[in-house]
C-alpha cells in the first residue's frame, strides 16, 4: 500500500490566509444573474427578486467577495445602462456571449444582493469599449458620498449611502483576442495606468487589480505581465491570473495533475512581480489575484448549438463529476500553499454558469460536487497556513513529471487552536495511508474527518438526486503527534482537530 507523510512544525508558518481567497464570481452570462441569483416571481424570491434558496446556499459557503459584472461581458458594458428606473433601461445585443441583455439587474441591485449574501463586491470596469473616464465615473457613482453629479445621481436612484466598493478590476482578460477591445500589452498597460490614476484620485482607499494573462498557455504569457507591471507597478495592488482545466480525453491521472500547472503559473507570476519590484526599487509588494479558476469543459458542445440573441440562455452549464471535485480540492490546496502571494481568488462562477450552485427556473436549487471542497476550505481553511514537508510517491502523467500521489496542506485557526488538514489522493486504484506529523502542537483530538470518495469518478448530482456526490465520515485517528488516515482512491479529505 502506498504511504505519504506531511510534517509540520508549530513555529513554521507560511502566511495568514486572506479570507478573500474564497471569493467567487457572478457575470452577466447565461443564467448566472437571470434565473440564478435574480428571479422575480420565483416562490422563494423577496420583493427585490432575489432567490432566497440560492442566497442560503451562497451564505453557507461564506464567500467574502464576489466579482461582477464580468468577465468578457464587462468589456462591452455601459454601466449607465444598468442604473436608474428599470423601465427606462435599454435592451442591448450583448456581443461577448451573443445574448440579449435587458439590464433589469445592474450595479445597485448587485450591491443590495451582496448585502443579503453577506459578501463584498469586487467590481470590474470596462477597458474594452470604454476607458479611464468611464471607469472614474463609476467610482464616483459608487463611492463618493454626495454633492457631485454622479454621486447625487446614485442618491436620486434610491441609494443614499455610498456603496464603498474597495476592490476594482482594471478590465478583464485584455490579452485575449476574443476580448471586445483586446489590447496589446503596451496598449493595455497605458490604459490601465491612466484608469488607475484617476480612479484612485476619486477614491484613494480603493485597491486595484490589473489584468495579467488569461492562462499560462497564452503566447504572450510573461511578456504581458512584465509590460503591465513595468508601467503600472506603483498604481496597482494585485495582478490577475485565470485558469480553467478540463478532461476532454478522459485521462484522469493527467487531469488531476493539472493543479501543478496552477502552482507553476502562480510561482512564475510572483517571480515577475518581484523582478519588477527590484527593477523599480519599489517598497511595495504586488500580490496575486487568481480571480477566475475552475474546471470548465463539459458544456462546450451543447453551447455550440444554442441559438444567439436570447436572454439568459443556458450557457456554460457544466455538470460536475466526482473527479472534478477532487481537482477543485487540489486547486484549493494549491492556492492555500501559495497564500503568501495569492491574496484573492474567485471560483468562477457561482450560480448556473460553471458553478457549484444550480437552479431551475421557478423551481429547485441544488449543489454540484464541487460545492463541497469549496465549502470546507472556505469554512475551515482560514487562519495560518503551516509550512509543510510532504513525502509522497511520485509518478509521471502525459503532461507532468513527478506528480505526488497525495497533495495536502495544514491550516491552524489561531483563535480556536483548531487545526485542519486538507488532503487529496490522486491514485485512481488504491487508497493511500496518509500521516501528518504535527510537531509541537500538543495533544489533539479528531473533531471530524470528511471524505469525498466515490466508486464512480463520473458520478454527479442532479435536481432529482442532489446528494449523490457529498462528503461522508472517515476514520482518521490521532496518537502521540501523529494523525493517520486512509485516503480512499481519487478522494478529497478534510480532517479537523482540536486541542485535547
Ligand atoms: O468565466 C467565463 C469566462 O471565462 C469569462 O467571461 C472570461 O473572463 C473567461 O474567459
Amino acid at each position: 500500500m502506498k504511504k505519504a507523510r506531511l510534517i509540520v512544525e508549530t513555529d513554521f508558518s507560511l502566511a495568514t490566509v486572506d479570507p478573500r481567497l474564497f471569493g467567487s464570481f457572478i457575470e452577466h452570462l447565461g443564467r448566472a444573474v437571470y434565473e440564478g441569483i435574480y428571479e422575480p416571481g420565483h416562490p422563494t424570491s423577496d420583493e427585490k427578486g432575489f432567490r432566497q434558496d440560492v442566497l442560503k446556499l451562497v451564505r453557507d459557503i461564506d464567500v467574502p467577495i464576489v466579482r461582477y459584472p464580468g468577465g468578457n461581458f464587462v468589456s462591452g458594458y455601459n454601466w449607465e445602462d444598468g442604473v436608474g428606473p428599470v423601465k427606462d433601461r435599454p435592451r442591448r445585443m450583448e456581443l461577448a456571449w451573443r445574448s440579449i441583455e435587458d439590464n433589469s439587474f445592474g450595479t445597485n441591485e448587485f450591491m443590495d444582493w451582496c448585502r443579503q449574501a453577506k459578501t463584498a463586491p469586487m467590481l470590474a470596469v470596462n477597458l474594452g469599449t470604454k476607458g479611464p473616464e468611464e471607469a472614474r465615473q463609476l467610482v464616483e457613482y459608487c463611492n463618493h458620498p454626495g454633492g457631485t453629479t454622479l454621486s447625487d445621481l446614485r442618491k436620486a436612484h434610491g441609494w443614499r449611502d455610498p456603496h464603498n466598493v474597495k476592490l476594482w478590476c482594471l478590465g478583464n482578460e485584455m490579452d485575449g483576442p476574443w476580448q471586445i477591445g483586446h489590447k496589446s500589452a503596451q496598449e493595455y498597460a497605458r490604459t490601465a495606468h491612466e484608469a488607475a490614476k484617476v480612479m484612485k484620485w476619486v477614491d484613494p482607499s480603493i485597491e486595484l487589480v490589473a489584468c495579467g494573462s488569461s492562462n499560462s498557455s497564452m503566447s504572450t504569457f510573461g511578456s504581458y505581465e512584465l509590460a503591465v507591471l513595468d508601467e503600472c507597478y506603483r498604481d496597482i495592488d494585485y495582478i490577475s491570473l485565470h485558469s480553467y482545466y478540463g478532461n476532454p480525453d478522459g485521462d484522469t491521472a493527467n487531469f488531476l495533475a493539472r493543479s501543478m500547472n496552477m502552482d507553476a503559473f502562480i510561482k512564475s507570476v510572483a517571480a515577475m512581480c518581484d523582478a519588477i519590484q527590484g527593477k523599480l526599487h519599489a517598497k511595495k509588494k504586488v500580490h496575486l489575484s487568481f480571480d477566475e479558476w475552475n474546471v470548465w469543459f463539459h458544456s462546450g458542445k451543447q453551447d455550440a448549438e444554442l441559438p444567439s440573441w436570447t436572454q439568459a440562455p443556458p450557457m456554460l452549464e457544466d455538470v460536475y463529476t466526482h473527479e472534478d471535485a477532487v481537482l477543485v480540492g487540489l486547486m484549493l490546496i494549491t492556492m492555500l500553499k501559495n497564500a503568501d502571494r495569492v491574496k484573492i481568488a474567485c471560483l468562477a462562477q457561482l450560480v448556473n454558469v460553471i458553478a457549484p450552485i444550480m437552479t431551475e427556473k421557478g423551481g429547485a436549487a441544488w449543489v454540484q460536487s464541487i460545492y463541497w471542497p469549496f465549502l470546507q476550505a472556505s469554512r475551515y481553511g482560514r487562519g495560518t497556513v503551516m509550512q509543510g514537508i510532504l513525502r509522497a510517491p511520485l509518478s509521471d502523467t502525459k503532461d507532468f513529471m513527478d506528480v505526488p500521489v497525495v497533495d495536502a496542506v495544514v491550516v491552524r485557526n489561531d483563535e480556536s487552536g483548531e487545526v485542519t488538514v486538507f488532503a487529496a489522493n490522486r491514485d485512481l486504484s488504491e487508497s493511500v495511508v496518509f500521516e501528518t506529523e504535527l510537531r509541537g502542537f500538543g495533544p489533539m483530538k479528531v473533531l471530524e474527518h470528511a471524505v469525498l470518495a466515490s466508486e464512480d469518478i463520473h458520478a454527479f448530482n442532479t435536481k432529482e438526486n442532489p446528494d449523490r456526490v457529498k462528503p461522508a465520515a472517515g476514520h482518521a485517528v490521532f496518537e502521540g503527534n501523529l494523525l493517520a488516515a486512509s485516503l480512499p482512491k481519487c478522494s478529497w479529505n478534510m480532517i479537523r482537530l482540536a486541542k485535547a
